[in-house]
């Protein structure tokens, strides 16, 4: 089974049908996403939408939370909340209770998925240095887990220690527990504008983590045209 592992999407449908397109060639049969279906993005309705049609499996981000008020933005930075706002009234109520009912933790196959972390995933704090990966792994009872919301793509590992790499192809050996944050589709922020599109080969037990080109031009227009900062769509522009 070959599954498509959904980065942070962000309400990006230009980046997000090239991902799909790209992973449909791949032979992707099944969808798996890490949460973040909208905010920042012109067009977060649609790719709720889009997410739905695949039947994927979806655990909640942040964002998705946000704007459905289940998360309170207080905290959030302006352009985060202004966009939050932007997006709540964008959605209809049926999109908004797909995003009430989505859970913070998932399990498929041999693998979990969660937006933030596995020792707190209602709280969204960030895997930032080698002992949070500790702790989530400490909470990782399959050997490969899947998540977002930092938009930096990277791998850990955790065999007597913990250890990270940025390498597109990972092989997963059960002699070890391996964590991969799939990093975004829709707003990368490694200095690389390009989609990231992660496909798992679960027969193989295999990451490969490719980037994709889209029409950044376009998304950044749509965000512009929709009267959101234009920080946001300039950001785009240089994967930041
Ligand atoms: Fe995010």
């Amino acid at each position: 089974m070959k599954y498509g592992i959904l980065g942070d999407i962000h309400g990006n449908l230009e980046a997000l049908e090239a991902v799909l397109e790209e992973m449909g060639k791949q032979g992707v049969e099944k969808y798996v996403s890490v949460g973040d279906l909208v905010g920042y993005g012109a067009n977060p309705h649609e790719c709720i939408h889009r997410v739905q049609d695949l039947g994927a499996i979806v655990t909640a981000g942040n964002h998705d939370f946000a704007a459905v008020d289940k998360l309170n933005i207080d905290f959030f930075n302006t352009y985060a909340r202004e966009s939050a706002l932007w997006t709540r009234s964008m959605l209809t109520e049926e999109d908004k209770n797909y995003i009430r009912s989505l859970k913070l933790v998932e399990y498929c196959d041999n693998f979990t998925v969660v937006h933030s972390t596995l020792y707190s995933p209602e709280l969204f704090e960030y895997i930032q240095t080698s002992y949070d990966a500790h702790l989530s792994f400490e909470q990782q009872t399959t050997p490969l887990s899947f998540l977002g919301h930092s938009h930096v793509p990277v791998n850990f590992f955790k065999r007597r220690n913990v250890s990270f790499n940025m390498e597109t192809e990972v092989k997963v050996d059960e002699s070890m527990k391996v964590m991969i944050n799939v990093g975004a589709i829709g707003q990368p922020r490694d200095e690389n504008p390009d989609a990231v599109c992660v496909v798992y080969d679960a027969n193989d037990m295999l990451v490969r983590i490719a980037r994709i080109k889209y029409d950044v031009e376009k998304a950044a227009k749509k965000i512009v045209q929709a009267g959101l900062p234009e920080i946001l769509a300039e950001r785009l522009k240089y994967g930041r």
